[in-house]
């Protein structure tokens, strides 16, 4: 933000005195004195006035992502793909996702700079249950899907059971809800694959209590005080 906002939201004093402060030299940034009154400061720099530095509390932002296909959630890319918090536009603060989604997968992806809460939402230990809708090759029986119920063995490790639904069916190809709680890389493209039913296409619809809802592809929104609070508890 703009260093005499900065200076004002540290509530020290007004914008208006904030520019005198600035134009008369008694600004610094990192260590230099900036007199220039449109000069950018983020939660990164350092700020004082008359030698004193001043803090800016941060707001806390959470946003619900309809995350497209082709979009990797890392903060950057060692092969220049393209990265979700680029969608993140028109916010001041710098936002992370909450947890990962895959290159290949859509849906919702929660991004916040509240810390604690994305530890929380990311520990094993809470076990916040995610909902995808999976298209998947061929239509599996009713035993297939007994066995993901029950938990499929990945990596020589088995997945705790989940829950999952046949939705419809396209011509030769299923439609699955499919819900699980762990986190494993890729799990459930692994699980379909584990039950011989490839998937196609993976979105995720749901995150604990936050539903992806009407939001177009790549478009994002903030989520309600409702919601924050359902998600903090
Ligand atoms: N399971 C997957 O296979 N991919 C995701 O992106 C999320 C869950």
């Amino acid at each position: 933000m703009r260093l005499q906002k900065y200076i004002a939201r540290s509530g020290l004093t007004s914008r208006r005195k904030a520019e005198e402060l600035i134009l008369q030299g008694r600004v610094e940034v990192d260590g230099q004195v900036v007199k220039e009154l449109g000069t950018k400061v983020g939660m990164d720099n350092l700020v004082k006035v008359d030698g004193k530095i001043i803090r800016v509390e941060e707001v806390k932002r959470y946003i619900a992502l309809n995350k497209p296909r082709g979009y990797v959630t890392t903060l950057d890319d060692e092969f220049s793909r393209e990265i979700v918090v680029d969608l993140i536009k028109d916010v001041e603060e710098r936002v992370y996702p909450v947890g990962r989604l895959d290159l290949d997968t859509e849906g919702l992806l929660i991004l916040t700079n509240d810390g604690d809460l994305t530890f929380k939402l990311t520990h094993p230990s809470f076990e916040i249950e995610k909902t995808y809708i999976a298209l998947v090759n061929g239509i599996p029986n009713e035993n297939e899907l007994e066995s993901f119920r029950q938990g499929l063995l990945i990596e020589g490790k088995m997945t705790y059971p989940a829950k999952v639904k046949l939705l419809k069916t396209h011509g030769k190809n299923a439609e699955l809800e499919v819900k699980i709680h762990e986190g494993r890389n890729r799990q459930v493209r692994k699980m379909c694959d584990a039950i011989n039913h490839s998937v196609i296409s993976l979105k995720r619809v749901q995150f604990g209590p936050i539903k992806l809802g009407k939001l177009a592809l790549g478009e994002y929104r903030y989520l309600t005080k409702d919601e924050i609070e359902e998600l903090k508890r």
